[in-house]
């Protein structure tokens, strides 16, 4: 059982791929839950509104919300992100919008991972001149290190090293994101090469 967590079972990954857990499902839980009660404490009184960015921030968006006591709904947008590679384009384009408007609400950004920053500066950007009454962002994970954009979060989860990881809903080329844990991916060189 012990080996189980940490290393992913081979199902999951194709030849030449590894991944090795770095965060397990039970403390991404419960760290998503001290992150719920935060949240309901800043708004005691107000309904909530979390958009989650589609598709990684999937199971964290469920989680939290259902760690939020009160009033919270939920909407997505998504934007084009990694594709099949392991670097970013640094180009962010809006790929579903959401569906109802946010002006005057108590906004949350719920993100899976905040990398370069250039997704959550342009997300952000976008939802400022939609006047919300309040705007924050919760991602689950951040890599300081690869930061371009000067954007913080106001919740995160786990700092991490600058690794490529995946799992909880965060993809290598659309697979890994139903790991239950989170993992640091390891690609074979002639697998990067071919794939950049
Ligand atoms: P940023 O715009 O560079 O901050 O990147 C944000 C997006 O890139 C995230 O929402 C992820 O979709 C993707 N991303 C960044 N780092 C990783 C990673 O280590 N694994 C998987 N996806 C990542
Ligand atoms: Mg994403």
């Amino acid at each position: 059982m012990a080996t189980k967590e940490k290393t992913v079972r081979s199902a999951h990954s194709r030849p030449g791929e590894k991944v090795k857990v770095l965060i397990t499902r039970d403390r991404i839980h419960r760290r998503i839950l001290e992150i719920a009660k935060q949240i309901r404490q800043d708004f005691p009184d107000e309904p909530l509104l979390l958009v989650g960015v589609l598709k990684g921030a999937v199971f964290f968006l469920s989680d939290l919300a259902r760690g939020i006591p009160g009033e919270v709904s939920l909407d997505f947008i998504a934007v084009s992100s990694y594709g099949k590679d392991t670097k970013t384009s640094g180009q962010v384009r809006l790929t579903k919008d959401l569906d109802a408007s946010i002006e005057g609400r108590t906004v949350i950004v719920v993100e899976d991972i905040l990398d370069t920053g250039m997704t959550l500066q342009y997300l952000l950007r976008v939802f400022e001149q939609r006047k919300p009454k309040r705007l924050r962002v919760a991602v689950l994970l951040d890599k300081p290190e690869r930061r371009i954009a000067a954007v913080q979060a106001d919740y995160v989860g786990f700092s991490i090293p600058n690794e490529f990881v995946v799992g909880f809903g965060l993809d290598y080329a659309e697979r890994y994101r139903n790991l239950q844990g989170v993992g640091v991916l390891s690609l074979k060189a002639q697998d990067k090469a071919g794939k950049s």
